[in-house]
């Protein structure tokens, strides 16, 4: 079967080089058309890109020719679907561009996640928000579909089984890796044996989005930090519920959690995978599961009083950003026939 084209727009980023990994021996998708800033136009990807994931380039992007971004080009190469990673400020006006041109947009920036029509997307967890692209205009017009920001992904993935209880409060501590202020991000002074109790914007993301994602309205205390670790976001939870809840059952819930023949090639079997290990997780397992870095990893789990609490770790860089827009753009292609 003949493959979907697709472009990534920001392919040297950080989220850039995980959709470039990812895409490369992709069952459905093929990259047609790779874009970075203009400086880069006309250099062969392997030549030109900064590569930090923690394992080699796959030869079969190397040669792939950086292009200008230029959507009547992108078009004529038959590009159906965009994925984007661009920064934020240069979405906001090239995401409805994108959008306006008819391409189907899967993006990773903050621009267009809090518009009505625009879904924030995550299979497991709000597989139905996917029908918001109907009031965007499609099928006759293009749309946006938006993946979370990385640490409410996580934390959306593991509270999804739960919300059956009764979400009523969220206290919230996520402990970030350098990764997700993407490349080359933050200076080796500040972030060198140092941790920064501070992320702008972020504690305010996580806020609204859980919100937005899990249809609930709980009361949300988030603190967001900086933390010397290359990959993978760490999170400490602590949560009330409407209803009793016990240690037994949140475990239960997790390992029932099964998301069967879903039949998206990037989605795990279970998306969230409980260890009683005290130690775990860590961020050191961010590229472990199947797909690598695609599973949510819960720990900890305890009872105090009415709360519960727990840790978790997700890959930031995959399923908290470009693994999981690819597996938004599968569950596109799945449920509407694209192919
Ligand atoms: N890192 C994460 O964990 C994470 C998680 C979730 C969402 N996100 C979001 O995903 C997006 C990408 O993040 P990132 O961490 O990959 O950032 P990044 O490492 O800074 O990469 C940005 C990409 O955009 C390109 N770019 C920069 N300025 C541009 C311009 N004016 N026009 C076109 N392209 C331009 C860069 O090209 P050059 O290399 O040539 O500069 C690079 O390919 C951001 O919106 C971010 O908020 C990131």
């Amino acid at each position: 079967m003949e493959k979907i084209k697709v472009a990534v727009i920001g392919a040297t980023g950080a989220v850039g080089q995980v959709f470039m990994w990812m895409l490369a021996d992709h069952p459905w998708f093929e990259i047609e058309y790779i874009t970075a800033s203009a400086a880069r136009i006309g250099q062969q990807y392997g030549n030109s890109v900064h590569w930090v994931l923690p394992f080699e380039m796959e030869n079969i992007i190397k040669p792939i020719v950086i292009q200008e971004y230029d959507l009547a080009a992108m078009k004529a190469a038959g590009v159906q679907i965009v994925f984007s990673a661009m920064p934020a400020d240069v979405a906001k006006t090239a995401e409805p561009e994108l959008r306006d041109y008819g391409f189907y947009i899967f993006s990773n920036a903050g621009a267009m996640r809090y518009e009505k029509s625009v879904p924030i997307m995550i299979p497991e967890a709000n597989m139905e928000s996917l029908e918001l692209i109907q009031q965007q205009g499609y099928p006759e017009k293009g749309f946006v579909v938006t993946n979370a920001n990385c640490v409410t992904t996580g934390l959306a993935l593991a509270l999804a089984p739960l919300v059956k209880h009764g979400i009523k409060e969220i206290s919230v501590s996520t402990y970030q890796s350098v990764s997700g202020a993407g490349y080359p991000g933050l200076s080796s002074f500040d972030i060198t044996d140092n941790v920064i109790p501070y992320i702008a914007q972020e504690e305010e993301k996580i806020e609204k989005e859980i919100k937005k994602i899990l249809s609930i309205d709980p009361d949300v205390y988030a603190y967001s930090v900086r933390v010397p670790v290359m990959f993978g976001h760490l999170e400490t939870v602590w949560l009330t519920f409407e209803e009793d809840v016990n240690v037994e059952d949140i475990i239960r819930d997790w390992d029932e959690f099964v998301i069967e023949e879903s039949g998206l090639p990037s989605s795990p079997l279970k998306p969230v995978v409980y260890d009683p290990d005290n130690t775990f997780p860590q961020p050191k397992y961010a590229f472990w599961g199947t797909p690598r870095g695609m599973v949510v990893y819960t720990g900890r789990v305890k009872k105090k009083n009415n709360k519960l609490g727990f840790t978790l770790m997700v890959n930031n860089i995959v399923k908290g950003a470009a693994g999981g827009s690819i597996q938004n753009a599968e569950a596109f292609v799945q449920r509407y026939g694209l192919r």
